[in-house]
């Protein structure tokens, strides 16, 4: 199947792209981060003293669950950004008002015991952050990707592989090069504060609070049960991280003041495309049938994976390496997967309670249900 690249994003942007610390790899160092509380357990409160934290940005999709955990976990947060994205967001919260982009005023003669950046797209915005803020931080936890690799070909590659460059590297088009930006980012930020740096960089992020609506259209096709498409023949090997597992590490990252580079994806063990469709489908009722088609055909039918078929690429070709990036450090710095069955059932159930304007573009993406019917009945007739 062809795949567009600039499809293959995996950002809060359009569509997405993969990852490192600055041009040195870095492994993580710190003390070892204690382990998450079992998902559904009441929140505990942390044993380490509580922390000052700063997140610029906060209340899109990943800072959420950031400050969720952090607050949960006994930290002082406050939030920096211009007030726009859910302005109503954590009323109990110091905001500081400001633009990345030139009005970094209100972080001025401010100190904080880290920072966490999850709205960090372009380099010349992070080194200004960075730079102002090196002095009166401890630690830095940039919010990267995993589109930050060069290639995608490489079976069980580690946070070793090259990352994009940039022919142009004045060049802010976010859009373009996602994964370019992103990796000059996490340098601009180890250049501002050298070995205080922690880069996260997470595979597809999904959940409830997602806007992109790339994950959600699985539990919502598979809640209406029928016949649902499902793509190849199964057994392509898929790679995803709950928000609220992400915001919940980063904060014990943040905790443990661990630096580095690290891919933040799971589950911990391998699965496939049909052991996570299965799971979410036994977790929702189990009304929808699954039809495997494969993946040649769907690429005849101009079926897109990623866009259409989200969390799915076959992994083929440039993409061979698909759903195997390693993620042993994160594990061993106690990152943690709650059931992907969870996550299906909390996605329904958070866009049963997202306002209508908003759920039609949580729900945008997947293939249309017209579309969706003419390619199994093809798939059919051609059988
Ligand atoms: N989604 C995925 O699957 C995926 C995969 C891999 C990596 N990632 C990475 O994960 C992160 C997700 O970010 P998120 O959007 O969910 O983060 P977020 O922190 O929850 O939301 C973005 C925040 O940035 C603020 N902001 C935007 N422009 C700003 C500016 N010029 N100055 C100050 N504040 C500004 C927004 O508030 P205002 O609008 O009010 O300013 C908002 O609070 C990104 O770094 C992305 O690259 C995502």
């Amino acid at each position: 199947m062809t795949i567009d690249r600039r499809n293959f994003v995996l950002g809060s942007l359009a569509a997405g792209a993969a990852a490192a610390c600055g041009s040195r790899d870095r492994g993580p160092t710190a003390a070892p981060v204690p382990a998450a509380a079992p998902a559904g357990a009441p929140a505990a409160t942390t044993a380490t003293p509580s922390k000052s934290i700063l997140v610029l940005g906060g209340t899109g999709f990943l800072g959420p669950h950031v400050v969720t955990a952090a607050l949960a976990r006994g930290h002082k947060v406050t939030l920096f950004n211009r007030g726009k994205t859910h302005p109503g967001l954590f009323p109990e919260v110091e905001r500081l008002q400001g633009d990345r982009d030139g009005h970094l005023e209100a972080l001025a003669g401010r100190s904080w015991d880290a920072v966490v950046d999850p709205s960090g797209y372009v380099p010349r915005l992070v080194k200004a952050s960075a730079e102002l803020l090196a002095p009166r931080i401890g630690h830095y936890v940039f919010v990267s990707t995993i589109s930050v690799y060069a290639r995608h070909d490489v079976i069980d590659a580690d946070e070793s592989a090259p990352v994009e460059t940039l022919s142009d590297p004045t060049s802010e088009d976010v859009k373009a090069h996602y994964g370019a930006l992103k990796a000059l980012s996490e340098q601009a930020a180890e250049a501002a504060m050298p070995g205080r740096v922690a880069c996260i960089r997470p595979g597809l992020i999904i959940g409830p609070g997602d806007p992109t609506g790339r994950f959600s259209h699985w539990p919502t096709r598979l809640a209406e049960g029928g016949e649902v498409l499902a793509p190849g023949d199964g057994s392509t090997p898929v790679q995803y991280i709950d928000g609220r597992d992400l915001g919940d590490w980063i904060v014990r990252v943040v905790e443990a003041r661990a630096v580095g580079t690290m891919n933040a994806l799971g589950p911990e063990r391998r699965v496939t495309m049909r052991s996570v469709l299965d799971d979410c489908n036994r977790a929702l009722g189990g009304a929808a049938r699954l039809t495997w088609v494969d993946a040649a055909f769907l690429d005849q039918q101009g079926v897109e994976g990623w866009s259409e078929l989200p969390m799915w690429i076959d992994n083929k070709g440039d993409y061979a390496g698909f759903g195997t990036l390693r993620n042993a450090r994160a594990v061993a710095a106690g990152l943690t997967f709650r059931p992907i069955a969870d996550t299906a059932r909390d996605t329904v159930a958070w866009l049963a309670t997202v306002p209508e304007a908003e759920r039609g573009k949580a729900r945008s993406s997947g293939i249309k249900p017209d579309k969706e019917a003419k390619v199994l009945a093809a798939w059919k007739a051609r059988k």
